[in-house]
C-alpha cells in the first residue's frame, strides 16, 4: 500500500489549487472521531472534515443507508424525475428549517451552489440587483459565492471580474471591539458602518439581499451580537430586503442548536443555505426558504444533473436519523460546555491563549504573544503542528485561531485525551521547546 509520502508525491504532479496546506498526510480511513493516515498513524479528529462529518466518520447507520440505496439506484437525475429519498428529505428538511409558514427548497451539490442559489432567488423575488455580504465571510468557491466572500486574497486574485453589485460591510467580529467600548457602543458603531453604503451610494430599494453567517466559521468562529443582528434584520424588513443566513458551516447541530440562527431569538431568515454535514459529507446542499420566494423562479433555473440524487439524499435521511437517535444537537451543547471549561482553565494557565469563543462543540481559540497580546502566527503553527505529531488533527483559521470542530459523536474520553495533548503542546510552547516545522511558511490560510 502507498505511504503518505508516495501518495502526495504522485498527486503533486496532477492536482492544483485545491488544498490549504497543513500536514503531509493522506487520510486512509476513519470511524467516529478517529481517522487513520496512509502510514497507519491514528489521530483524534478535531476538524470533522471541516465540519462536514458531524455524525462522525463512517457512521454505521449512514454506511448502511448508502449501501442499501446503492443496490437500488445510485442516480437518476432529479432534473427530470422524482426519487423517493429526495422527496422524503425535502419534506423533512423543510420542516426542520427555522422559518414559519410554507417552506420550500432547491438542491445543490455544494455549499457554494446553495449560496449561488440564494443570489438567484433573492434577485428573482425582489426584482433588485444589489447584494450585501460581510468582510471575513466564506460562502464558497463558485463565482457567485466567491463574489460574496471576503476571507482570502487567493479567492479573488487573477480571477476577476467577479459578480458585480456586491457590497461588503464590516462583520461585527470579536476583534473589532475597541478597548473600553461597551457592547451597546460597539453595536452602534458597527451598525453605522453597515448603514454607511445605504446612505451614500447603495439604494436600499434596489437591494435584494443581506447574506450573513450568524456565527462566522472560516472568519474565526466569531458571533455577531444579538442587538446588531436585530438592527440589521429590522433594516432589511423596513426596506424589503431579503435576510438570508449561511448555515453551511455552523448549521447541523454545530452550535448546540440545529441552526446557528437559532442562537438569535426573534430572528427568522427568509432564505438559508445548508450543506457539508447535511449528508454526512456527501455532496448535497440546499437553499431553503419561504415558499413564495422559492416560487419566484421556474425550472430549470436552479437545476444540476446530480443535485439531490438518490444516494446522497438517502445518506442525508440516515444522517437526520442519527441526529435524532443520538440527540446530537443536545450533545453538541453539552460537550461544548465541557470543552469551554477546559479552554477557560487553559487560558488561566497559559498566557499564550487569548480570547476563547465557544458556541456548542465549536470554538475559536486565539493564540497571542503574551507580551503584546497580538496574534502570534508562529506560535499557532507550532501548537497545531505539535498536536499533529502527538496524534490530534486540528488546524488554524486566520493567522492565529485554533479551529475546534470535532465530530459531534466524539466520546468524552477522546475529548479528554485531545485536551491532555493540547495542554502539553501549550506547556511545551511556553517552555520554548517547540520549533517551527520546515514547511511552516506554507502552513495555514
Ligand atoms: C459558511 C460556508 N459557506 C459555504 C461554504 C462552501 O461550501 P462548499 O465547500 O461545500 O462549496 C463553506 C465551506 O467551507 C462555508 O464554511
Amino acid at each position: 500500500m502507498a505511504t503518505n509520502e508516495e501518495i502526495l508525491e504522485n498527486e503533486s504532479h496532477y492536482a492544483a489549487a485545491q488544498r490549504v496546506q497543513y500536514y503531509d498526510i493522506a487520510i486512509e480511513s476513519g470511524h467516529g472521531a478517529i481517522v487513520k493516515d496512509a502510514n497507519g498513524k491514528e489521530y483524534i479528529d478535531l476538524l470533522a472534515s471541516a465540519s462536514s462529518t458531524n455524525t462522525g466518520h463512517t457512521h454505521p447507520h449512514v454506511v448502511q443507508a448508502i449501501t442499501d440505496q446503492a443496490h437500488k439506484l445510485i442516480q437518476y437525475t432529479p432534473a427530470y424525475f422524482a426519487n423517493v429519498p429526495a422527496a422524503q428529505l425535502a419534506e423533512r428538511l423543510c420542516s426542520l428549517a427555522p422559518i414559519s409558514g410554507p417552506v420550500k427548497l432547491s438542491w445543490g451539490n455544494s455549499g457554494s451552489e446553495a449560496n449561488d442559489a440564494i443570489i438567484k432567488f433573492a434577485r428573482a423575488y425582489t426584482g433588485r440587483q444589489y447584494l450585501v455580504s460581510y468582510t471575513g465571510a466564506y460562502h464558497g468557491s463558485s463565482y457567485g459565492s466567491m463574489s460574496l466572500s471576503a476571507c482570502s486574497l487567493n479567492m479573488a486574485r487573477k480571477m476577476g471580474p467577479l459578480l458585480s453589485d456586491v457590497i461588503k460591510v464590516p462583520y461585527p467580529d470579536a476583534w473589532a471591539k475597541l478597548p473600553g467600548e461597551s457592547e451597546d457602543e460597539f453595536v452602534e458603531r458597527m451598525f453605522a458602518a453597515f448603514k454607511l453604503p445605504f446612505e451614500t451610494y447603495l439604494p436600499a430599494e434596489e437591494t435584494a439581499l443581506i447574506l450573513i453567517e450568524p456565527i462566522q466559521g472560516d472568519g474565526g468562529i466569531t458571533k455577531a451580537p444579538q442587538k446588531y443582528m436585530e438592527k440589521v434584520y429590522q433594516f432589511a424588513h423596513e426596506h424589503g430586503i431579503l435576510f438570508a443566513v449561511d448555515e453551511v458551516n455552523q448549521g447541523m447541530g454545530r452550535t448546540g442548536k440545529w441552526w446557528s440562527i437559532q442562537n438569535f431569538p426573534r430572528i427568522e431568515p427568509d432564505l438559508m443555505s445548508v450543506g457539508k454535514s447535511v449528508a454526512s459529507g456527501l455532496p448535497l446542499s440546499a437553499v431553503i426558504g419561504r415558499a413564495e420566494i422559492m416560487d419566484s423562479l421556474g425550472s430549470p433555473a436552479n437545476v444540476y444533473t446530480t443535485a439531490g440524487n438518490p444516494l446522497v439524499t438517502a445518506a442525508s435521511l440516515a444522517t437526520l436519523d442519527v441526529f435524532e437517535d443520538e440527540k446530537l444537537v443536545e450533545r453538541s451543547a453539552r460537550l461544548g460546555q465541557v470543552a469551554e471549561k477546559f479552554f477557560v482553565q487553559a487560558k488561566e494557565k497559559h498566557s499564550c491563549i487569548g480570547q476563547v469563543r465557544m458556541y456548542g462543540l465549536n470554538g475559536g481559540i486565539d493564540i497571542v504573544d503574551p507580551e503584546t497580546g497580538k496574534p502570534d502566527r508562529e506560535a499557532t503553527t507550532k501548537v497545531i503542528y505539535r498536536m499533529f505529531e502527538l496524534g490530534v488533527l486540528i488546524i488554524s483559521l486566520k493567522e492565529n485561531v485554533l479551529r475546534f470542530q470535532p465530530p459531534l459523536v466524539i466520546t468524552e474520553k477522546q475529548l479528554e485525551q485531545a485536551f491532555t495533548i493540547m495542554d502539553q503542546a501549550f506547556s511545551e510552547l511556553e517552555a520554548g521547546k517547540l520549533a517551527l516545522p520546515v514547511n511552516a511558511a506554507q502552513i495555514g490560510w
